[in-house]
């Protein structure tokens, strides 16, 4: 017997994979016993945020008031900083659930994410000036004309009311300074102005309020909404009466106002209630935000890439992975991208043609097929890991306003949601777990461009309440 197998790995090395692995399972695994702890903890967050401001999951109170009737209509513009793309779009809404769409997308450098934050609101005017004159020259928009704008700005704002949001704090890896703690549509709105560019703001989302609203404006059963992208997060509609924090204001108490939950920031700072393993707290720890945002950090796009990168290069360091090679390219921090783990899960070839692709061709490193089917164990450890915390979240707010009897649509968007192979069915698997047989009244679908599409809704909804003496 040699001591090789065909694959040219040897014995010693692949039953050393094998327990690895094994290993892996058991940190990676969540059990329907612990999903069901997680949203008890959950919940009471929610409940914990919506009583108080300055809360760790903040629970924000949108100033967004119900839903829409799908009778909006108009032409809207919408700029949307989101945590990769910076996107300007100008929206016609036809009044009857449909509407047209055109845009330009404009990819944020990781220097940009870092520069002054006055800076950043001059980049978004600039592109916004450069994509209205293109659309005046060919005759879609008129000289002159001043058009409303939606801006949807996804990170986590204090609202006071829509067209406000003090920036509590910068998630997703940004860091401009000179940014948290100021308003920022009020910053927009001075970078329109120096370059005098024929926009108003009427008002401020984030893309997971924007993504409620245009989803239930062609699903009504929507209830609610998540991003699972380069961040992740979610809104519902709360009744006005059940958020003590804002009892002051007078609100009629049955209103509805849609909360963007924040819920990225569960369990940050205390860390008592997620399971983190110490790649998890490698990546919080090495972040320019530590101990901020913990469930983001176990799910989103951002930091997925990363896990398995770490455990990788911890078996490099052990001697398990790639003996011999140069391995540096893997050993930069951030450099493996989310979507090798999606394409790694989703690769249909027998030899794992995709995965010795990725390899070589971004890490210059070989691989046997043992090691490419003990990759793609990983990705998938990784990735049901965090499509079933998903699940938890989701089950929290069901749980917490009692959707469960009639079920609800959750409208989702995001590259990890759209792109990965089986997060949705991993999420509906996640829900069964939490609920049982009733969990599959939950469904998670495809949702419509809240950004965009969401965004101009909202700006009409504010125009028809300001037309009407509402603020
Ligand atoms: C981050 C942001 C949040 C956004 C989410 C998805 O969690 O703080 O506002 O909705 O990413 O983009």
């Amino acid at each position: 017997r040699s001591s090789e197998d065909d694959d040219g790995l040897p014995h010693a090395t692949k039953k050393k994979m094998a327990d690895h692995l094994r290993k892996y399972e058991a940190l990676f695994t969540l059990t329907p016993q612990r999903m069901r702890i997680v949203v008890e903890a959950f919940k009471e967050s929610l409940e914990l945020g919506l009583a108080k401001h300055g809360q760790v999951v903040p629970m924000i109170p949108t100033y967004v008031f119900g839903w829409p009737t799908g009778q909006e209509t108009g032409s809207y513009l919408a700029v949307d900083l989101g945590g990769t793309n910076l996107r300007v779009c100008l929206v016609t809404l036809q009044g009857d659930g449909k509407f047209e769409i055109t845009q330009s997308k404009y990819r944020l450098t990781e220097e940009q994410k870092q520069e002054d934050g006055q800076i950043l609101f001059d980049f978004c005017a600039e592109c916004l000036k450069a994509f209205i004159d293109s659309n005046i020259e060919s005759g879609v928009i008129e000289k002159d004309q001043v058009l409303p704008l939606g801006f949807t700005f996804s990170y986590p704002c204090a609202q006071e009311r829509i067209d406000h949001g003090v920036l509590i704090r910068w998630t997703k890896g940004f860091g401009s300074p000179n940014t948290e703690g100021h308003d920022v549509v009020a910053m927009f709105r001075k970078s329109l102005a120096k370059h005098s560019v024929p926009a108003e703001v009427v008002a401020l989302t984030c893309d997971t309020t924007g993504t409620l609203i245009a989803s239930h404006y062609v699903n009504p059963k929507t209830r609610i909404a998540c991003i699972f992208g380069t961040g992740c997060n979610a809104a519902y509609m709360e009744r006005a009466g059940d958020i003590p924090k804002i009892q002051e204001l007078g609100i009629d108490p049955n209103a509805e106002i849609a909360i963007n939950c924040e819920w990225g920031a569960f369990d940050s700072f205390e860390h008592e209630n997620l399971p983190r393993t110490k790649y998890d707290i490698i990546i919080d720890e090495t972040s320019n935000k530590p101990g901020e945002q913990a469930f983001e950090k176990l799910i989103s796009g951002r930091y997925l890439g990363e896990i398995l990168r770490l455990i990788i290069c911890e078996l490099i360091d052990e001697g398990v992975l790639f003996l011999g090679q140069n391995t540096y390219k893997v050993e930069i921090a951030y450099s493996f991208d989310t979507a090798f783990l999606s394409l790694m899960e989703s690769d249909p070839t027998d030899e794992l043609l995709m995965i010795i692709g990725i390899f070589s061709h971004f890490f210059a490193l070989e691989t046997t097929l043992a090691e490419r089917q003990f990759f793609r164990a990983l990705a998938k450890l990784v990735a049901r890991r965090a499509a079933r915390l998903s699940a938890c979240g989701i089950a929290a707010i069901v749980s917490k306003m009692n959707y469960l009897e009639d079920g609800c649509a959750v409208g989702a968007d995001g590259s990890l949601y759209n792109k990965y192979p089986g997060f949705a069915e991993r999420i509906h698997e996640g829900l069964q777990d939490i609920f049982g047989e009733k969990g599959k009244t939950i469904v998670t679908y495809h949702a419509e461009d809240g950004s965009g599409i969401g965004s101009a809704i909202v700006a009409a909804m504010t125009k028809a309440r300001r037309d009407a003496g509402l603020y």
